[in-house]
């Protein structure tokens, strides 16, 4: 796992962590909100909002026009490339924006897929999202066959036998998450990465649920792609996306005729979301400033994000901690994915449960009149839904920590099952 580059890092200060998120005040049905809804997209600092707005009073234009606020917004478009560049450890060439992951994935396996044919195949797994399963499996129409890896389903962690089994050299790229927005596995992508390159396959991480909750190092990785989406980690509605070099200049995307040859722009289409890019930006450095606040000597961006990861996987291991003893004291309930805490280090906060005699949407419900707010359902995860033999039943009811919830709120949602389940 990565650290940052210093000696101490302090415990974050929540009281600050929170001043910075304005909807964490609001108050529902009497009650305080309390946001367990982050896997679905996390609350979002007040410089993100202003940062926004400001762009939209101030610079608002298209890009490369030769005045004022379109110069603006191509340096601010540039600012953001880099501070995604400081978030991922990679260059801001590598950067490709784009309005969510599932239609950057799809752009990329339509791109990947001129290349493939008849006999060449793709590695996917059963804990993935679908966003990284359906745009590969349209790759089928052109001949290509996708192997499925299994799971353990005991702990629903990847069967790393079955994806050493599954790669071959037939294998042209291997999709993989970096963990599990459904059950909060962390998959070993390092290791995956290696099983497919030492095959000479091209690797594709999914990092959009491990993004709020770890440090992603691209070039440490070495990954081929890796995508994830800001909204997940308190920023604006927007996909990112990071392409190894040789890759975004050598594969055809589709693009229009008067769109440049040149990357990054030639994977970015028609005219981009510019207010929520200006965010971005105020994202990262939100991330920086919680970095520098723990950290002393963490003042370069990047080194000031790592320090921040520090102190907010210290901070979620706590919560998760008390949340995950105090629920399986809930009678009837069943915790799905990693419960033994010597292993707490492969997976997030982010909780899959259910309870005998209750949907997930009435759980789900139950907690929302309460102000409590949790997602029901498969999340996309379908393939895993299926696997299990839940989704018939409304799936699972989540419940997903960020570095903002308290022990006060942990303790509020543990009460209020108890006291639903009766
Ligand atoms: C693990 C994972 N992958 C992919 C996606 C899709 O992301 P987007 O909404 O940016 O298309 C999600 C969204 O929930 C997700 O949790």
């Amino acid at each position: 796992m990565l650290t940052a580059q210093t000696e101490t890092i302090n415990a974050l200060d929540l009281a600050w962590v929170r001043s910075q998120f304005p909807s964490l005040a609001q108050i529902v049905n009497g009650h305080p909100a309390t946001f367990l809804d982050g896997p679905g997209g996390t609350q979002v600092p007040q410089r993100v909002i202003d940062a926004i707005s400001d762009y939209l009073k101030r610079d608002n234009a298209n890009t490369g026009g030769a005045y004022a606020t379109s110069r603006h917004t191509d340096a601010m478009i540039a600012g953001a490339r880099s501070a995604m560049a400081d978030f991922l450890g990679c260059d801001p060439d590598e950067v490709i924006f784009g309005p969510n992951m599932t239609s950057l994935t799809f752009a990329i396996s339509r791109s990947i897929g001129r290349e493939l044919g008849e006999g060449d195949e793709i590695v996917l797994t059963h804990l993935d999202h679908d966003a990284n399963i359906s745009p590969w499996r349209a790759l089928e129409e052109r001949g290509v066959t996708i192997r499925m890896v299994e799971i353990y389903e005991d702990d629903c962690t990847l069967d790393m036998d079955d994806v050493a089994r599954k790669i071959t050299d037939r294998t042209k790229l291997v999709a993989v998450g970096y963990a599990s927005n459904a059950v909060g596995t962390i998959n070993d992508v390092k290791e995956i990465i290696r099983l497919a390159h030492q095959r000479g396959a091209m690797s594709y991480i999914d990092a959009v649920h491990y993004a709020p909750h770890g440090p992603i190092d691209v070039r440490a990785l070495d990954c081929d792609f890796l995508v994830c989406s800001t909204y997940k980690f308190f920023g604006p509605h927007m996909g990112v996306l990071y392409g190894k070099r040789e890759h975004l200049k050598r594969l055809d995307p589709y693009k229009v005729r008067a769109n440049t040859n040149a990357i990054p722009n030639r994977w970015e289409w028609g005219t981009l979301n510019h207010e929520c890019i200006a965010g971005i930006t105020a994202c990262v450095d939100y991330l920086a400033d919680l970095g520098r606040r723990v950290s002393a000597s963490a003042s370069a961006r990047r080194a000031a994000v790592l320090a921040a990861y520090d102190a907010i996987q210290k901070q979620e291991r706590g919560l998760m901690e008390s949340l995950i003893r105090g629920i399986l004291t809930i009678p009837g309930l069943r915790l799905y994915g990693i419960s033994d805490p010597k292993r707490y280090d492969q997976r997030c906060p982010t909780l899959a449960v259910r309870i005998n005699g209750r949907t997930p949407l009435e759980l789900a419900t139950r907690l929302g009149e309460r102000g409590i707010f949790t997602w029901d359902g498969n999340y996309y995860a379908l393939n895993l839904t299926e696997r299990l033999d839940v989704e018939k039943d409304g799936g699972f009811l989540r419940i997903g920590l960020a570095h903002y919830n308290t022990a006060q709120e942990v303790a509020c949602l543990l009460a209020t099952l108890q006291e639903i389940v009766g």
